[in-house]
């Protein structure tokens, strides 16, 4: 049983034997196969889909669900450290879920804990369960992971599911396109790990028809008006880039729009029913994927699923 802290930690054969994993469950989300188990989910920042499709894949596998959504309810507000509180949690559970702002509280829980922590977002750092659901859109509409242009727009200083994906791209090939104002552009980090990785990459502010008729995958990402110290800075940035039904005029028939969601207004509503929207999508392959990793935390193989007796439909 290993925790899943930073997408950084799985290889290219991590990868694609998660994703055969999220396959079988999509061909059969409901098994008890994580039967007797308790999942504890510990959000210390908010989350709709991350939560909810986490304890929808553990009630899906026949675990129970513990923890809360608010962390004003638990006993950090008396100042109760998060070793404590892992701690105590993990005398109750299996594995646990958890989403904090602090970079790097992930990692300090799996430090810590005695089951599998699943980081569900550390501050602007890692997302790796939003990535795994991500690679999976990704070759699910595009047959494969390999050789993609990937036009990365929107906040790519504060985003981290933005950071997450270069990461696990780094395997399979990409050009990525960094579309971002100048106050929001690509840490210098990840462009540093592009280049150590040889990974392909041109920046621009520029977002227009002629831009988008280039990619594979288009994925927006919301300004994270969370991280901002500065609000008057967040007013100036926020709509920067709103992506309109017209500005799809030029795109490759197989081009998809991702967005790891909640979205407020960087793609107009009008888009939704467009082809090219994927996102909807792409946000309930999450389950899949969420099923795959909890199985995965809980040492359940690949093959321990594909011979699984407990399938309920
Ligand atoms: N994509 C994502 O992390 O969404 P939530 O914040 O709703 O969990």
């Amino acid at each position: 049983k290993s925790s899943l802290v930073s997408i950084a930690h799985l290889s290219k054969s991590d990868l694609t034997y998660l994703l055969e994993m999220g396959k079988e469950f999509e061909k059969h989300p409901n098994r008890k196969i994580l039967d007797g188990r308790i999942v504890a989910t510990l959000f210390f920042e908010p989350s709709t889909r991350t939560r909810l499709s986490f304890e929808t894949a553990a009630n899906r596998l026949g675990a129970k669900v513990i923890g809360f959504s608010d962390p004003k309810v638990s006993s950090s507000t008396k100042g109760e450290t998060l070793k404590d509180t892992i701690m105590m949690v993990a005398n109750y559970s299996d594995a646990i879920v958890m989403r904090h702002h602090l970079e790097g509280a992930a990692l300090r829980a799996s430090e810590v804990s005695p089951v599998p922590i699943v980081n569900a977002g550390d501050g602007s750092h890692q997302h790796p369960s939003q990535t795994l659901l991500d690679l999976y859109s990704i070759q699910q509409t595009q047959g494969s992971l390999e050789n993609l242009n990937i036009f990365l727009v929107g906040d790519l200083k504060y985003g981290r599911t933005v950071h997450s994906l270069i990461m696990a791209m780094r395997h399979f090939n990409p050009t990525f396109h960094f579309i971002a104002p100048k106050s929001l552009e690509m840490p210098a980090e990840y462009k540093y790990f592009c280049q150590k990785y040889g990974i392909r990459f041109t920046e621009t502010e520029e977002f227009n028809e002629d831009i988008i008729s280039k990619a594979d995958i288009l994925y927006m990402t919301r300004v994270q008006k969370e991280r901002f110290t500065d609000l008057m800075e967040y007013e100036r940035v926020k709509d920067t880039y709103i992506l309109q039904r017209r500005m799809l005029c030029k795109a490759k028939d197989n081009m998809k729009i991702l967005h790891p969601l909640p979205r407020v207004n960087e793609i107009s509503q009008d888009i939704d029913d467009n082809p090219h929207a994927y996102y909807f999508q792409q946000a309930k392959n999450g389950l899949y994927m969420r099923e795959a990793i909890l199985c995965h935390v809980q040492g359940i193989t690949l093959n321990d699923i594909k011979s699984d007796k407990t399938i309920l439909d």
